[in-house]
């Protein structure tokens, strides 16, 4: 695992966009996995202004996202559907038709787990991952646990995913319980991956990740035994290295 330190949550927005960005002009019809969340929010508005300046073409590209949650609809403020449209989607010109959000609307959402995986390797595969950190060392919705999920399951948020979600929602109540989840071998499979972590939060996750043993207790720490990632951290998330 490549490691580089920035100063500023801008800066790692810029780097990880610019790898991005490379990744798209070589290859216009690549296929992208994306992450939600605060830490990436820097990375889209970089790749905004390279659009907005007419250095890159979505127009070919394909995404699949990590997660989503179980039991709120695409129109709700919080969905990650939504997420990605406010914040990158409706701002690029990416064809709508080639974006996809795991989705459960089955009565029993299990059934819309292996489609998923299987939606990802019809498009050939993801080329690069995008990928944050949770406190606990998740990686998408894969909590601390006794294996390393393998596909697209359905998951039940630890109270330290909840809590940290909250700030999201009007109250705790409302913070969804259950998501849909790309596994951990969903996230092996892509072809490369960039991590990226910013504040004190994140410092003893990532000191597992790279420091700690390979061990689903630490989800991310599984991305040591992939040939091809780079995380960015900010000072803070870096600390304890
Ligand atoms: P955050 O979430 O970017 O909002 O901190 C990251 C994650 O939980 O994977």
């Amino acid at each position: 695992m490549k490691v580089q330190v920035y100063d500023e949550a801008s800066q790692i927005g810029k780097a990880a966009a610019m790898l991005i960005a490379a990744k798209i002009i070589t290859n216009p019809r690549c296929v992208l996995g994306l992450a939600t969340g605060s830490t990436p929010l820097p990375t889209y508005a970089s790749l905004v202004e390279f659009y907005d300046k007419g250095i890159l073409d979505f127009s070919t590209i394909r995404t699949f996202n990590l997660d989503e949650y179980v039991g709120v609809s695409r129109s709700h403020e919080q969905s990650y559907y939504r997420f990605m449209f406010d914040n990158l989607f409706s701002k690029i010109n990416i064809n709508p038709d080639n974006v996809q959000l795991p989705n459960p609307i089955s009565a029993n959402p299990e059934d819309d787990c292996e489609p998923y995986d299987a939606a990802i390797e019809a498009a050939g595969g993801i080329d690069l991952q995008l990928l944050g950190i949770g406190n606990n060392g998740h990686i998408a919705f894969n909590e601390p646990c006794g294996v390393f999920p393998f596909g697209t399951h359905i998951v039940d948020l630890t109270e330290s995913t909840v809590e940290a979600n909250k700030r999201f929602f009007d109250s705790i109540e409302d913070v969804p319980k259950k998501a849909i989840t790309m596994g951990v071998g969903s996230i092996m499979k892509a072809r490369e991956i960039i991590i990226i972590a910013t504040g004190k939060a994140k410092a003893e996750a990532v000191w597992s990740m790279i420091n700690g043993e390979v061990n689903p207790v630490c989800p991310a720490s599984v991305l040591r035994l992939h040939a091809k990632v780079t995380a960015f951290l900010d000072r803070e998330a870096a600390s304890l290295l």
